[in-house]
């Protein structure tokens, strides 16, 4: 009896530590998995590169032309702003899309990706995105993200979302 109920706590507790590491959990993207990386390259060329271009350069005259009111595609490599956010914000724009994340009045030629391509998907092609970047880059973009975290889990620690 009393290893059956110490196997039900152990159970209980088990679980419980499951889903608070799930609901903890961000997203992280892997640049230093290879498996990830070539998936997600597969993915940037079928999905993404006709805007953000094949080497990641983004559209010409992205900084300052508009077409039919929208921005063009940036860059996402060192000269364009995608490290300068955090792994969990790249991915809810790349699978809400910009009209969730900023406002329904944004305009922006940019799909919603949810539906389209799985969540793995996404991160592996940022993942991809992240494996181009240089050393100073990527040390600076872990940066972010582990504020991003920290920050998180202080909202998370006052009661705030
Ligand atoms: C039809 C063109 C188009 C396609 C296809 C496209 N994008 Fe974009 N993307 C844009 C435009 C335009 C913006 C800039 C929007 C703005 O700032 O108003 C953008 C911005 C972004 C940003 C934000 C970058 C930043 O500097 O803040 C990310 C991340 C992104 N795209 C990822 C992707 C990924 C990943 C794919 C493929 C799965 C993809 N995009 C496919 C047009 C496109």
């Amino acid at each position: 009896m009393c290893v059956f109920r110490r196997l039900f706590i152990f159970i209980i507790f088990g679980l419980s530590t499951i889903s608070f590491t799930s609901a903890a959990e961000t997203v992280e993207l892997k640049p230093n998995d290879a498996v990830y990386v070539k998936m997600g390259k597969k993915v940037y060329v079928e999905q993404c590169a006709s805007c953000h271009g094949v080497n990641l350069e983004g559209q010409d005259g992205w900084r300052n032309t508009k077409v039919d009111g929208m921005r063009l595609a940036p860059p996402h490599d060192k000269s364009g702003h995608t490290w300068h956010h955090a792994d969990e914000v790249l991915f809810n724009l790349t699978k809400y899309g910009f009209k969730a994340m900023i406002s329904e009045d944004y305009e922006v030629s940019m799909p919603v990706y949810d539906g389209i391509i799985k969540d793995h998907e996404i991160v592996a092609v940022l993942s991809y995105i992240k494996s181009t970047w240089p050393a100073d880059i990527t040390e600076i973009h872990d940066k972010i993200n582990s504020d991003y975290k920290s920050n998180r889990a202080m909202k998370e620690k006052m009661g705030g979302s």
